[in-house]
């Protein structure tokens, strides 16, 4: 049995006082729902002060990137045992946002892939297309090419230790979700090249009114969630519908 998954994604939000608010009230909201592993992936500053305030809580928590590189002489990077000295459990690696915005090539997604797992981080695997490529029918070809470069230098059993998040990239903030359909031929596109176990979540405008019908396709095992994370009673209400998946789907 795959454990669902979800995922928090803040992106660039937040701030001290909000989080602390945000956090104990989502705390509260998942007690009960240990069908559903949950975690939160948050700015780097907020690390230490979230690593206190959850420290002995069921909410796990990460970074949204991380440096290929160790150490060195790399100006404004984060590396992976940094992460590790606060506790983090995972890190989002190749976010289309990084892709897109930061020039990330799939080849750097594989060496930070590579970074975080040499520190016993979980790297949580960002793939999808984006409009233009979907339209060209290029789908399978480019989430195919993601996955299989990062796969080339670490290896398949490298995914024991990680999870992958199919996210299409015209749905993430714009409020057009794939389908469940979509999400689902995707993903099980996805399943045949990973391994049995390996949970494959879905990210893109997942909100508390679509969350129930894309878990419970039978190769979506949770999601990645931008701007529902940042509500409690959206994100909680996601947890809620992914516990109710996995009663169903067992
Ligand atoms: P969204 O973001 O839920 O706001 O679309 C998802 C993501 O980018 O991880």
């Amino acid at each position: 049995m795959r454990y669902r998954f979800v995922v928090g994604n803040w992106k660039m939000h937040g701030n001290r006082a909000s989080n602390r608010a945000l956090l104990e009230a989502v705390v509260k909201g998942i007690d009960g729902l240990e069908a559903v592993e949950c975690a939160v992936c948050v700015p780097f500053p907020y690390l230490g002060e979230i690593a206190g305030q959850l420290a002995g809580a069921r909410l796990a928590w990460g970074a949204q990137n991380l440096s290929e590189h160790a150490q060195g002489a790399f100006t404004g990077e984060v590396s992976a045992p940094m992460l590790v000295e606060f506790g983090c459990r995972y890190v989002i690696v190749g976010h289309s946002e990084r892709r897109q915005l930061f020039g990330e090539t799939d080849c750097v997604v594989a060496a930070k892939y590579a970074a975080a797992l040499a520190q016993g981080l979980k790297p949580i695997l960002c793939v999808g297309e984006t409009l233009s490529q979907r339209d060209a029918g290029q789908t399978e070809e480019v989430v195919e090419r993601q996955l299989r470069v990062v796969l080339d230098s670490n290896g398949k059993k490298s995914l024991e230790n990680a999870v992958v998040a199919y996210e299409p990239v015209w749905a993430i903030g714009t409020g057009r979700t794939a389908t469940q359909e979509q999400a689902q031929a995707v993903h099980a596109f996805l399943r045949a090249r990973v391994l049995p176990e390996t949970r494959i979540l879905y990210g893109g405008s997942v909100k508390p009114d679509n969350a129930a019908a894309l878990f419970a396709m039978p190769d979506v095992d949770g999601g990645l969630i931008g701007g529902a994370s940042l509500v409690a009673g959206d994100f909680i209400a996601v947890v809620q519908a992914a516990a109710r998946a996995a009663q169903r789907k067992g």
